[in-house]
């Protein structure tokens, strides 16, 4: 079944915001994705989760605090209001003296219940189960979120409002066994792509709408082999112009970029 959000008569070119506008704003905090959402209009704001001591769960790319906050150690030894106190945004500053600004110094850790929050149910999330093997329940949880937020409503979700994507099978699956309506996404790591048969591609459709390689083991051939077994295709994390233009040139049907508002006039020009 073709998903109702990908119009096979239009190409279409998600832009997906990773982290947010990541190359412009601390990652995964209400300055990268407020630039993504409202400066840069992208169409999804891509979500990565860890889970706190306490259950809760945050917007941040590492099982590990210390890459992009103040603070050291797991996330999943930290309360949610422990975490709060860090700041995750001075490390950007620090790394990025170019793009540094001063109200990116001591930006917070997000929850998911505050993004969706702050955006609403009209932005689109594309969210991504992290280390759901050190997280027990972490499905569950991100599926209370969106319902508490009305986001798992049959006509919300033909909208294509959220994507559920992960590296992990199996928490594929459990959100799957939870909630089959749910559009998934499998993320597949470098070199994977071509390895998979046709059973296992077609295995895969059963599960997922479509998949996230690796940029660049994508090539023309193996883009439309994946578009001919059902499975819509976007690339993670493209961030040059040239790749993006190649990309395209291979029909993907959007791709994760940092760099939004590159992908967006690339897609508006003509
Ligand atoms: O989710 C797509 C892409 O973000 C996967 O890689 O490590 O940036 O989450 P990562
Ligand atoms: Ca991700």
């Amino acid at each position: 079944v073709t998903p109702p959000y990908v119009d096979a008569k239009k190409q279409i070119h998600s832009v997906i915001a990773h982290r947010g506008a990541s190359g412009y704003a601390p990652e995964h905090t209400f300055a990268s994705y407020d630039m993504s959402h409202f400066n840069m209009n992208a169409d999804y704001i891509e979500v990565d989760l860890q889970m706190t001591k306490d259950g809760q769960l945050v917007a941040m790319h590492d099982e590990t605090v210390d890459r992009t906050t103040n603070g050291t150690g797991l996330v999943k030894d930290y309360t949610l209001a422990e975490l709060k106190a860090l700041d995750a945004g001075s490390w950007f500053n620090e790394k990025y003296p170019e793009q540094a600004r001063s109200e990116y110094v001591g930006l917070k850790v997000p929850t998911l219940d505050e993004v969706i929050s702050r955006y609403g149910t009209q932005a689109k999330y594309y969210i991504e189960t992290k280390s759901p093997e050190v997280y027990p329940g972490m499905e569950e949880m991100l599926l209370n979120t969106l319902s508490h937020h009305g986001l798992l409503k049959k006509n919300q979700l033909k909208k294509g409002h959220v994507l559920i994507q992960s590296f992990s099978t199996a928490s594929l699956i459990k959100v799957h066994q939870l909630d089959a309506a749910i559009p998934l996404v499998k993320l597949m790591d470098k070199g994977v792509i071509d390895t998979l048969t046709d059973q296992q591609l077609k295995t895969l459709r059963n599960l997922v709408v479509g998949i996230g390689p690796n940029y660049k083991d994508l090539t023309a051939a193996n883009t439309k082999r994946l578009h001919s077994n059902g499975l819509i295709v976007h690339p993670y994390t493209v961030n040059t112009e040239a790749d993006m233009r190649r990309l395209n040139s291979y029909g993907v049907d959007g791709v994760f970029t940092n760099y939004p508002d590159v992908y967006k006039r690339i897609n508006e020009e003509k």
